[in-house]
């Protein structure tokens, strides 16, 4: 699939932009050139030294870059098959406080990718979503709601050019930069006498950046443009995952803060009709008028009426023991 392709990575540098490069030169030997476009330089420098990736830094260009800079996207897209765009600012509160920042990255950067895209004839465009993304109830996941949008938009937007988009939505990345599972082990780390969790019903989805990885590639091939993929992943109650943690601390509950969830959803009863299961992932098809790309997939069924996919009821939950395997793996 990506013999002698050239990816471009926004965000090459974050925790999912890393991994996707080091599998993609793992797995695809054939890759012809991979860029890593993103703000910070001193980021760009640690990849470069990073024993993962020195056999392959014949094949790396590193772009500084912002997505909001639309002039910097245009040089940088030269060449380019496909583009993944993981790039965003992705911690709620600051999300919250800085408003518009989060508008400029998360839906202008969104924008300036698509209208490269379509100009210079990138093939393929994979932009990563969240959880947060459905039914959004902060500014993080209502940003990433509308660049979900446009993505999908894209399709028709780019006329009788050939750019294809897709979204690809997950949960939680375990152990990710800002998560739960490294404040918790900070927190035990510097003594403390209880973990604190804002509801004890809080249930979360469980993600491994593997996994994350393999759906981003998987969508990169099989898409013909306007999906919107959810990959089926198990859940995980955050007491069992403070038990996992600290066997012998008491939790303490602390309260709900603005903008989140008790259980974190990915396909909503509204999105149902419009949703096909494959035995891994969901696909939900684009609602807008476009080619329409259902009967692409003969092998998938519909979900039934009234579906909906949220963490509090999967059908596939970590256990203690199980989440305690998957953290020493982090
Ligand atoms: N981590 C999770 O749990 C999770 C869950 C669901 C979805 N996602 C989505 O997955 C994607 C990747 O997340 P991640 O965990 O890899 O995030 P991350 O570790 O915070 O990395 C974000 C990357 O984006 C770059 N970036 C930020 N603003 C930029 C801008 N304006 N222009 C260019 N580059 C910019 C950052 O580098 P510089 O600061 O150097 O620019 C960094 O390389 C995001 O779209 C996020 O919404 C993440």
């Amino acid at each position: 699939m990506l013999n002698n392709k050239t990816i471009l990575i926004t965000g090459g540098t974050g925790s999912f932009g890393k991994k996707f490069a080091q599998t993609v030169f793992q797995k695809y030997p054939g890759v012809k050139k991979v860029i890593i476009f993103s703000r910070d330089e001193y980021k760009q420098f640690v990849i470069k030294n990073m024993p993962e990736f020195q056999p392959y830094l014949e094949k790396m260009r590193f772009f500084i870059g912002d997505v909001r800079d639309r002039d910097r996207l245009y040089r940088a897209v030269e060449g380019v098959d496909y583009i993944i765009h993981a790039a965003a600012l992705k911690q709620v509160p600051a999300c919250e406080y800085n408003p518009f920042e989060a508008i400029r990255t998360n839906i202008i950067g969104a924008q300036n990718i698509i209208n490269v895209a379509i100009d210079k004839g990138v093939k393929k465009v994979v932009a990563l979503s969240t959880d947060k993304a459905c039914a959004p109830i902060n500014l993080y996941g209502a940003t990433k709601l509308c660049s979900d949008k446009l993505f999908i938009a894209g399709n028709c937007y780019c006329g009788s050019k050939d750019t294809r988009f897709a979204v690809v939505r997950y949960g939680n990345v375990a152990g990710s930069r800002g998560s739960v599972i490294p404040f918790f082990q900070k927190l035990v780390k510097e003594g403390a006498k209880d973990l604190p969790i804002t509801d004890l019903r809080m249930t979360r989805f469980w993600l491994k950046l593997e996994q994350a990885v393999e759906m981003v590639l998987e969508a990169l091939e099989t898409m013909h443009g306007g999906e919107l993929y959810v990959k089926k992943i198990p859940s995980m109650r955050m007491p069992d995952l403070a038990r996992a943690i600290a066997p012998d601390l008491p939790i303490k509950e602390v309260g709900i803060r603005p903008g989140e969830k008790i259980h974190e959803q990915m396909i909503t009863k509204e999105d149902a009709h419009n949703t096909i299961e494959f035995k891994d992932f969901y696909i939900i098809l684009p609602q807008i008028t476009m080619e329409n790309i259902q009967h692409k997939y003969p092998e998938a069924k519909p979900v039934p009426a009234g579906f909906e996919y949220h963490s509090g009821n999967n059908d596939r939950w970590l256990t203690v023991e199980e989440m305690k395997k998957l953290i020493s793996e982090i």
